[in-house]
């Protein structure tokens, strides 16, 4: 049985939710998208006429909200209607690892998920196509089909029926627009063939039919993981492989292209730098090893969850060669730290190496100035937990010696946040970062100053000539 598909619905309107429904509104300008939140904020920040305040930063998105905002694309925290009103709905909330209770510190909460599935066993309408958008972890169609089926009737006591399909979203932050725009494939697993080929027929208006795949559910759910257990132990590898470099004299960058040259490599992914961040590949693993474990596959388990260890350690290390480089302490030294977003082109910060790293040097003493082009003081200070980490704006910190403390930098073009610095630390690869002016900076830091330059984008020779110590992830000889 065909429906008409007029209208859309997608609960969560977060780094995924917000800019896929946007893409979708943009390619089917003849249906309408109710995305809707319970964060209010949230909410008015998607509908604010300044679109420098989306909440979410991503190139390109900005140009489509101009597009289709208000016109088929709406933001809401109304979402008894958006479900009414929905022959689709995309759930797309967060879905984090549990911090208490049964499989803690590795499954995903499934709270929100299970709260979007009630909304909707609530406020749906006749017949409604359910998409798991959300990543999730394998056999979860399940308990969302457990409580929709559970609702025969709405609460008005008309008669409901639901399919459930899993569609999970592999866009990239920071290259979101991108992704959605040419997506790789879009997986699309279910049960009931109608369903899937309702949702494949947005899909179909901009995306080639053969990039469309459709599998059982179960396939579908565990790809997603897999997917990302591979992109994040690839990232694992490369870093451990770094560290070999900077012992025996070898080259990060030159090992990585050689082996990229093999086309069963593949050149992608093997950057190496501080570390995998962002929301979803430790979640995303320690699923897979909650899993795994669950079903007594320890050794798959152990596999999975070193892919993780090694990355904390990674990080850990970095802190480490910054201490032994100035001296063995940087307590009452301040050092400039640019970038806190896990990645360039974005604003999210979450589990960004940035924050790990920066919380070492906090404990050594150090003081930190801290610039990022696109996340706010606001984000960092929730990052580094006012209570742990001293502000140097913050009363409480008694900075008579001021060691330990942090302050904010919105501006690094005067230079000014470069005076009296010892050392330079680089998280994130933003562009501007490429094309500093290492000559000038120098003068205003205190000799023998340091550049630690954790992605590989600095101009070697030009720091260099400006006289400053450099260390780069990877490198064996001293740069
Ligand atoms: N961020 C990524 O790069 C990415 C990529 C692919 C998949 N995913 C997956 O997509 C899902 C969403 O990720 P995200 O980064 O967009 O998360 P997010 O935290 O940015 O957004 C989730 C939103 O859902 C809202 N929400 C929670 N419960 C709700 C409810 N009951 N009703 C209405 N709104 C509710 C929250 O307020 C929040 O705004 C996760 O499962 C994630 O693993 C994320």
């Amino acid at each position: 049985m065909e429906i008409p598909i007029q209208t859309i619905c997608c609960i969560g309107a977060g780094y995924v939710g917000g800019p896929t429904m946007t893409m979708m509104a943009s390619k089917c300008p003849d249906l309408i998208f109710n995305v809707v939140d319970i964060n209010e904020k949230r909410i008015a920040l998607w509908n604010n006429e300044d679109l420098s305040k989306l909440p979410v930063f991503e190139p390109g998105l900005q140009e489509l909200i101009v597009k289709t905002r208000n016109k088929n694309l709406f933001f809401s925290t109304n979402l008894k209607e958006a479900i009414k009103s929905a022959d689709i709905i995309f759930i797309s909330v967060n879905t984090p690892t549990k911090t208490k209770g049964l499989g803690a510190g590795k499954s995903s909460d499934l709270k929100w998920v299970e709260a979007s599935a009630r909304e909707v066993a609530r406020y749906a309408t006749g017949y409604t196509i359910v998409v798991e958008k959300s990543t999730l972890p394998v056999r979860t169609a399940e308990v969302i089909v457990n409580i929709l089926n559970s609702a025969k009737t709405n609460s008005k006591r008309e008669e409901i029926r639901f399919d459930v399909l899993s569609n999970p979203e592999f866009l990239a932050e920071g290259t979101a627009i991108k992704d959605l725009d040419n997506p790789d494939r879009v997986l699309i697993g279910g049960e009931n063939k109608n369903a899937m080929i309702e949702l494949s027929n947005i899909y179909k208006a901009w995306v080639p039919e053969e990039k469309i795949l459709f599998t059982n559910i179960w396939s579908s759910e565990l790809a997603k993981l897999t997917s990302n257990a591979f992109l994040a132990q690839r990232i694992s590898s490369i870093n451990s492989i770094s560290a070999i470099c900077e012992v025996t004299g070898a080259d990060i960058r030159e090992v990585s292209r050689a082996i990229g040259k093999d086309s069963r490599i593949g050149s992608k992914f093997l950057d190496s730098g501080p570390g995998f961040g962002g929301s979803c590949f430790k979640k995303d693993i320690l699923n897979l090893v909650y899993l795994a474990e669950y079903f007594g596959l320890t050794e798959v388990a152990n596999f999975w969850e070193s892919v993780v260890q090694i990355n904390t350690w990674h990080q850990e290390r970095i802190s480490e060669i910054i201490v032994k480089k100035l001296f063995g302490t940087v307590t009452n030294k301040k050092l400039v730290i640019l970038g806190f977003a896990f990645k360039a082109n974005t604003n999210d910060t979450r589990e960004s190496a940035a924050i790990n790293i920066c919380k070492d040097l906090l404990n050594e003493g150090a003081n930190l100035v801290i610039h990022d082009p696109k996340v706010t003081e606001s984000q960092i200070e929730n990052d580094l937990n006012k209570n742990d980490t001293k502000s140097l704006d913050n009363d409480d910190c008694s900075c008579d010696e001021k060691s330990g403390c942090w302050e904010y930098s919105k501006f690094i073009y005067n230079h000014e946040i470069f005076n009296n610095a010892h050392a330079i630390i680089i998280l994130t690869e933003w562009e501007e970062f490429r094309r500093l002016n290492w000559k000038l900076i120098s003068k205003k830091m205190v000799p023998p100053a340091w550049v630690f330059d954790s992605r590989s984008i600095v101009n070697t020779e030009e720091v260099k000539d400006a006289g400053l110590n450099l260390w780069r992830i990877g490198s064996g000889l001293e740069d």
